[in-house]
């Protein structure tokens, strides 16, 4: 068990805390703001504690300073959230000597933002100099960006062997949870979907998740590899020509195991990508040289639907379809009800599945939505997660 910020006493410590806050931006503007509220509950804690905050996070994939990737836009909304002035340091250097005389005047409930970590190029190879340039500002470490946990960078690992004392903050225990519970001891018919575009980003997590399921139901993009493993053509539709044997022996695997693996029946089509594309439903294994899948069928919807009727517990992760277009939203939309109406804890992987799910209302109706994409997708592969492991135990 990994010590909690319930375990330390921060009075007047220097708390260096990492969050993710690598939200959406467009012009500027945060366009989905929730991985910063979720971080809300560690930072008021802290600071209701009396620990003098220095939050730090990634934002973006800028290879050094990049005024496109500052993290401005998220002091400014923090202070709004927080009711109180996150002082925010721009500066390229991350932490300098500047940053030290800062830190040194911030008073007991007070909290500042540093600039994007990213910001220096050792970051992302976990190098030394900068992990010790982050601790030289910490009395108290707490890592709370579960969606960074799986980055072994100098913000999430390095600095850890520099800081005296480390904890993880409230979302980081939230998430490894529920993602934990669900995966280690779930309250069964426990039922994993997968979809989103890609089988070669699932492998991993279809391959350990089937040796957990009771079900697991296969739609979006990654469908298609799977109907040219049935044999099926596939028209033109997202086909990793070179996973087919992989799939074909996951529908061996889940046999042998007794999953039941369920595939669409029938697929919307259109001859092109867009928003306004014609389109029409046909059974999965017709579709037609020209004909591009881009969402599961009416008869998909209900065969899916029932299949999780009496589950327990359902992870969720990846679209069904191309859930951006109303047109082809029908599917992900429908299996959003379907989780909204269960009596199950529905849990939903971060990324693009949490986006679906709240653009299409249903985000409070979920038990939990990671914020985390590719860490909550190690972590159903069954992986470590170094930012984790780094953390001391109680
Ligand atoms: C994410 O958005 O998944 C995390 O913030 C990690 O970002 P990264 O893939 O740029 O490391």
């Amino acid at each position: 068990m990994k010590k909690s910020i319930n375990d330390i006493n921060v009075k007047g410590k220097r708390v260096l805390v990492r969050c993710d806050f690598n939200v959406p931006l467009q012009e500027g503007k945060i366009t989905d703001e929730n991985r910063i509220t979720a971080a809300l509950p560690t930072i008021k804690k802290l600071l209701a504690d009396g620990g003098r905050l220095i939050l730090c996070s990634h934002l973006g994939k800028p290879k050094g300073p990049d005024p496109a990737a500052t993290l401005a836009p998220v002091a400014e909304r923090l202070s709004q959230h927080l009711g109180l002035t996150v002082k925010f340091h721009d500066c390229d250097c991350v932490v300098c000597d500047e940053t030290l005389t800062l830190v040194d005047q911030l008073k007991n409930g007070e909290v500042m933002l540093l600039q994007n970590t990213r910001f220096r190029k050792e970051e992302s190879k976990n190098e030394e100099a900068f992990s010790k340039d982050l601790a030289s500002i910490a009395d108290v470490y707490v890592n709370d960006a579960f969606g960074s946990a799986h980055r072994a960078h100098c913000s999430t690992v390095g600095v850890t062997q520099f800081v005296g004392e480390t904890a993880v903050g409230y979302l980081m225990e939230k998430e490894l949870k529920f993602l934990g519970d669900a995966v280690e001891n779930p309250e069964r018919p426990f039922v994993a979907i997968l979809g989103g575009a890609k089988v070669s980003d699932k492998i991993p997590v279809i391959n350990n998740l089937l040796g957990k399921v009771d079900k697991l139901i296969i739609g979006g993009g990654m469908a298609y590899t799977f109907f040219a493993a049935k044999g099926h053509g596939v028209g033109t539709s997202l086909l990793e020509a070179d996973r087919i044997e992989f799939a074909k022996e996951m529908l061996q695997k889940a046999k042998e195991k007794g999953v039941e693996l369920l595939l669409p029946v029938d697929t919307v089509v259109a001859q092109e990508f867009g928003k306004d594309a014609a389109h029409k439903t046909v059974a999965s294994d017709s579709i037609e040289d020209d004909w591009m899948g881009l969402d599961i069928g009416e008869k998909t919807r209900e065969l899916f639907t029932s299949a999780l009727k009496d589950a327990k517990t359902v992870i969720w992760n990846g679209p069904m379809g191309v859930f951006e277009f109303p047109n082809f939203a029908k599917g992900t939309l429908a299996l959003a009800q379907a989780l909204a109406a269960l009596d199950a804890t529905t849990i939903i992987g971060g990324g693009d599945s949490a986006a679906a799910v709240n653009q299409l209302g249903y985000g409070d109706k979920m038990t939990h939505i990671s914020t985390g994409g590719g860490a909550s997708l190690e972590f159903l592969e069954g992986k470590k997660l170094p930012g984790v492991e780094a953390v001391q135990d109680k």
